[in-house]
């Protein structure tokens, strides 16, 4: 029993079982996820360093420049039948099944058509499994992209494991990406790996879920918490399923004046599983968590109205689901149902603000911030998701100041810009003018991760993160327009993140506590950033809120604007800044507003009053808009009369 309903419930008592996972079926031993280290990886012969044994990884992809450090797969230095790729598991393990890949490559086409596979204990007597007399030969793969998953007869015992290849597609080379199933046996005297092996104490539904299941594991957390959470719905996908979010919130369904908006969503690319999953425990941990009286959940639910949507492309999940986690591949399930990357649909506003920027456009024709969406974006025929106006209509209407969207396929935070600021650039370092609150925001998440800084972590592709530390800047990785990350910079006031959570895009259901162990701390970081900076309320000299009121920082060429209660948040690093509030008809305020380094937002506000030439427009609407000319009536001369005595001789240039 993982997570139950509440005491007051008894009748109806249900429980979401753990124990999914038969003991038939071993899991994979971890050479997509990195579990297997490069040092356990061998091969008879290699091509050359970039397709050596510990590049032979499922799923692996091969950098821009195949001829590099950073291929595509083990590729064998002779194609002959005699070449072998070994694992050593450095522990007696049960293996039951080998899965293979062909070589990730837009060049060339090699993969390996059929196989023999043997197993040892000391790596010189090999055992091959038979078929009655004669060796077993597996059947490998058809093209290079899809895996296949051979079960072996019966699980064999052993520390190493060989594939053979025996045939390879005809115009190419012996090359394969390989993951092996297999159990490890009871080694209590094997102190290497009892060090680890990692395990949680939080009591969660560690689980993949279907659509079905997502939906039924966030109403029993809303029920368990209903005093704090709320599910609702911002749109349904392309084949009709809801987008599901809940809302942790000590009032749930309503904004709090001053209460900044929090948001993580997940799963835009169908197939990169894991932040749905992540987002799925962390809103049961947090219930429960808030439940036993855990103080820090407690400030944070006080202090916050947190969004989690779990699933942006619940159409595309399903496909992926469907093949389940080894043999999904590296892109089933990624796209739309009508085939459109939700996660760069957004209209690219980079190109009109910078384009406005050339003609000077800016501050007097145009913003720096709000970018508004074009004409042609909003038309039916342009080919925008569903999902992605879901998602729009959702980003508009709460006033979130701060959001992270997890990806996956590798261990990496990117924060905007995500597209160069050249054209045709590939990539180039492209900063915001918030770049040292993105980077201190990206490496709140990174550094509080368990291995996204690790200094001996290997790499999960091409590149190295490491020197950034767990962090980069999303057009100096590779540029993409239209990212979800750069549209929320440039159309609302709310900073973006992606966090890619992992190497392996579909982790085995026996890794989701070990995932949930590396993110559960930064997940919880991320959200209390939302507390740094400056906030307050811009008001008139009634008391009222000044709805969409501007906010600048000096020296920082981004504005935002506040919500309906006139209440903004404006996320800042340490240190003191001159801040001016402005709205149309109203006078300009500037204030010293200093940001410490303990957490939580200094108060900043403002109050500012109409400027005379709105309060002469104001005057002139009571004339119906016509000059006003000198008294006509006895009537009229009262008022104009009234009029000048109560502002004095600012309006008589206009009289006159
Ligand atoms: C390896 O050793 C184990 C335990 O002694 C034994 O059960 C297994 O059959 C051996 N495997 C091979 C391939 O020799
Ligand atoms: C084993 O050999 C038999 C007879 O040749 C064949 O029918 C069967 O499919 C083979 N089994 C496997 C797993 O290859
Ligand atoms: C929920 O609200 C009720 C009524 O206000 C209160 O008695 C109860 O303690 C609250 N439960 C939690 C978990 O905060
Ligand atoms: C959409 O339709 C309008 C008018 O029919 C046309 O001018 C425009 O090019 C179309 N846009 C796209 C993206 O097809
Ligand atoms: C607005 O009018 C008042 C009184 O008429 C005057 O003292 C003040 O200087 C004016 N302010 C501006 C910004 O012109």
């Amino acid at each position: 029993a993982v997570v139950s309903r509440s005491a007051r419930d008894t009748h109806t008592t249900l429980t979401i079982d753990m124990c999914h996972s038969g003991e038939t079926e071993c899991p994979p031993m971890g050479l997509e996820t990195l579990r297997i280290d490069d040092f356990q990886l061998h091969a008879s012969t290699t091509k050359r360093y970039g397709l050596g044994a510990h590049r032979g990884r499922l799923n692996i992809q091969a950098g821009i420049y195949e001829d590099d450090l950073y291929d595509g797969a083990w590729c064998a230095g002779i194609d002959d039948p005699l070449q072998w790729f070994e694992v050593d598991a450095r522990r007696l393990t049960k293996f039951t099944g080998v899965i293979t890949q062909g070589r990730s490559s837009l060049w060339s086409s090699d993969w390996v058509t059929s196989y023999k596979v043997m197993v040892s204990n000391d790596s010189h007597t090999w055992i091959t499994l038979k078929n009655g007399s004669k060796d077993l030969i597996f059947i490998g793969n058809r093209e290079k992209e899809i895996p296949v998953r051979n079960m072996l007869p019966e699980p064999v015992v052993g520390r190493y494991i060989r594939v053979n290849p025996r045939s390879w597609f005809h115009s190419g080379s012996v090359c394969m990406r390989v993951e092996i199933l297999g159990c490890p046996m009871p080694d209590p005297n094997n102190y290497y790996h009892r060090r680890n092996e990692v395990i949680t104490t939080d009591n969660l539904d560690f689980r993949h879920h279907s659509y079905k299941e997502m939906r039924q594991l966030m109403k029993v957390v809303n029920e368990m918490c209903p005093n704090i959470t709320r599910i609702y719905n911002i749109g349904k996908s392309h084949s009709g399923l809801k987008l599901y979010a809940i809302e942790i919130s000590d009032n749930p369904g309503e904004h709090e004046v001053g209460e900044p908006e929090f948001r993580y969503t997940a799963g835009s690319h169908g197939n990169e599983v894991l932040g749905r999953e992540l987002l799925l425990l962390l809103m049961q941990f947090m219930c429960l968590e808030y439940r036993s009286g855990n103080q820090r959940i407690r400030h944070l639910v006080a202090e916050t109205r947190i969004h989690l949507l779990p699933s942006l492309n619940p159409d595309g999940y399903e496909k992926a689901f469907e093949a389940g986690s080894e043999l999904s591949g590296w892109s089933l399930g990624r796209w739309s149902n009508d085939g459109i990357d939700i996660h760069h649909n957004f209209p690219d506003l980079n190109s009109i603000l910078w384009e406005g920027e050339a003609k000077k456009w800016i501050p007097r024709k145009m913003f720096n911030h709000h970018v508004p969406v074009p004409e042609w974006y909003l038309s039916k025929n342009a080919s925008v998701a569903v999902e992605t106006r879901a998602l729009i209509a959702w980003m508009e209407k709460i006033p979130f100041v701060l959001g992270g969207n997890i990806q996956g396929g590798e261990l990496v935070v990117t924060f905007p810009y995500d597209k160069t600021r050249s054209q045709g650039v590939a990539r180039e370092q492209t900063p915001t003018p918030d770049d040292h609150v993105f980077r201190w925001l990206a490496f709140s998440y990174a550094s509080t991760h368990r291995l996204m800084t690790a200094a001996n972590r290997r790499v999960c592709h091409t590149e190295d993160f490491a020197k950034e530390d767990g962090t980069i800047n999303g057009a100096s990785w590779h540029t993409a327009a239209g990212s979800m990350n750069d549209f929320s910079y440039l159309h609302t006031n709310c900073f973006e993140f992606s966090m890619y959570v992992g190497c392996d895009k579909f982790p085995h259901e026996s890794e989701l506590p070990e995932e949930w162990e590396n993110n559960r701390e930064s997940l919880l970081v991320f959200m209390e950033q939302v507390h740094r900076g400056i906030k307050g309320v811009v008001r008139d000299l009634q008391g009222r809120g000044i709805a969409n009121a501007i906010v600048s920082v000096q020296g920082i060429g981004h504005d935002i604007r506040t919500a309906s209660d006139g209440d903004y948040w404006r996320l800042l690093n340490p240190g003191e800044y001159r801040v001016t509030a402005k709205a149309e008809g109203y006078s300009i305020t500037s204030k010293k507003c200093e940001v410490g380094y303990e957490m939580g937002a200094t108060s900043c506000n403002f109050i500012i009053g109409r400027t005379n030439l709105s309060r002469i427009k104001e005057i002139m609407e009571k004339f119906n808009k016509r000059p006003i000319r000198l008294p006509v009536s006895q009537l009229q001369a009262r008022r104009t009369r009234e009029i000048l005595m109560d502002i004095k001789g600012v309006i008589n240039a206009f009289v006159l």
